[in-house]
């Protein structure tokens, strides 16, 4: 079996150039590199990483390398991946199966050919790697110890097999540990998407409205950045706390119709689907641009949006424009994959730094933990704090810590 299935080894030599330059951004993954490259703590494991492939993710893998693990990498949505850096990745004797704007028949090809190296650990970025081994390859599920999840929609999907008991392997729930959530939805998000968005359209932001539909981590986060860059920022949300939320935070809050008229850029943050539909689309002003940060492209609906359009065409990389009979014109960014993945490199080094140094922990522990039950387990609280921790050093800060009386006393209820 050939060992990759890439666009072009010879992109070589610019995929090492990237994973150097976040490597130096990455001090909580280079510490990892240093421990896992004296203690091997992945010697004879087989671990597939299903991800978005750029260049901090390569270095994840390498990391994993070092630490003894034989490693395959896949893509976990066709439009972000670099076929520089996977080709560098093969170049340091990782196996890769992926390549930018993948068919649907190709991205399921390169899951199955990555699922043909046998994994007995895997990572996971939205749950595409986990539904091929619990439909089409059961044969593989009786060797797999475990893996890791990486995003909040991913964890939905597990948490609903776990449900119905057709989890049949312990996945780790990296999304939901602190020192990922915090950090990587609300800043890594917020930022991520406004880069891409900028450097795709060149437009300003200052003075327009935007309208963001979720208000979670990631919502939050995106809105946050959206009034930084001095927009107007009103937030659709299904959730009353969140909406509040929302208020308190100083942004306005409304009914999706209600914004539909006069915002200028709509981005979805809900992992949900259809949120922008058709009768959405329909009261929208001439220019507006839609976007969405969501894993999946179904949060608005393109055909939808293709049928209510009498004409369709790409005006700029990562930008087609949709005519409506009146002469309106709508924008969508990205064929409305998640925006900051398709259209920019994804989320800062300094934030993924923490998300894949928690990411490598939990495969550590799976390792080292043979008997953890089949299902959804959070992140040891142990690792959380390691990787905060680590991160703290790393920017030189330091932190005060309980004296043993404190302790007693917040254990205490008679005092
Ligand atoms: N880079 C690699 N994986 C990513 C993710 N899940 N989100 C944002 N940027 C990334």
């Amino acid at each position: 079996m050939r060992e990759y299935n890439i666009r072009d080894i010879a992109l070589a030599p610019s995929g090492h150039r990237k994973i150097e330059w976040v490597r130096q951004f990455m001090p909580v993954l280079n510490r990892l590199n240093q421990e896992f490259t004296d203690q091997k703590p992945f010697a004879g494991k087989r671990v597939v990483l299903c991800l978005h492939l750029e260049a901090k993710t390569a270095y994840l893998a390498l990391t994993l390398q070092a630490g003894g693990a034989k490693v395959a990498v896949v893509a976990s949505n066709p439009l972000s991946t670099q076929d520089d850096v996977v080709a560098a990745l093969v170049e340091n004797g990782i196996s890769a199966y992926a390549w930018y704007k993948a068919t649907d028949e190709e991205y399921k090809m390169h899951i199955n050919q990555a699922l043909d190296f046998k994994p007995d650990l895997i990572i996971d970025d939205g749950g595409d790697l986990v539904s091929a081994l619990h439909t089409s390859r059961r044969e593989l599920l009786d060797r797999i110890q475990g893996g890791a999840e990486e995003t909040t929609t991913g964890i939905l999907r597990l948490k609903a097999m776990a449900k119905e008991g057709k989890l049949c392997f312990p996945m780790m729930a990296v999304n939901d540990a602190r020192s990922k959530y915090l950090f990587d939805n609300r800043y890594g998000t917020g930022q991520s998407v406004w880069d891409a968005i900028l450097r795709t359209t060149n437009l300003v932001v200052a003075g327009k409205t935007v309208c963001i539909i979720g208000y979670g981590w990631c919502g939050k986060g995106v809105a946050l950045r959206a009034k930084g860059l001095g927009a107007k920022v009103v937030i659709c949300e299904v959730d009353p706390v969140k909406a509040n939320e929302a208020w308190m935070d100083g942004h306005d809050v409304k009914k999706l119709k209600e914004a539909a008229p006069y915002a200028d850029y709509f981005i979805t943050v809900t992992g949900n689907k259809n949120v922008i539909h058709r009768e959405h689309m329909q009261l929208m002003k001439n220019g507006a641009i839609l976007a969405n940060a969501g894993h999946f492209d179904v949060e608005i609906c393109k055909p939808d949006l293709a049928q209510i359009s009498i004409s369709q065409k790409t005006v700029k990389p990562n930008i087609e424009e949709f005519i409506l009979p009146d002469g309106r014109k709508i924008y969508l960014l990205a064929e409305g994959r998640l925006v900051n993945l398709a259209a920019g490199d994804g989320h800062p080094a300094e934030v993924m730094d923490m998300s894949f140094a928690l990411q490598a922990l939990a495969l550590d522990y799976l390792a080292k933990n043979k008997e953890i039950e089949n299902g959804v387990h959070n992140v040891p609280l142990e690792i959380d704090n390691k990787v905060a921790l680590m991160k703290l050093n790393s920017l030189g800060l330091n932190i005060d810590s309980l004296t043993d009386e404190q302790v007693r006393y917040l254990a205490a209820w008679q005092e």
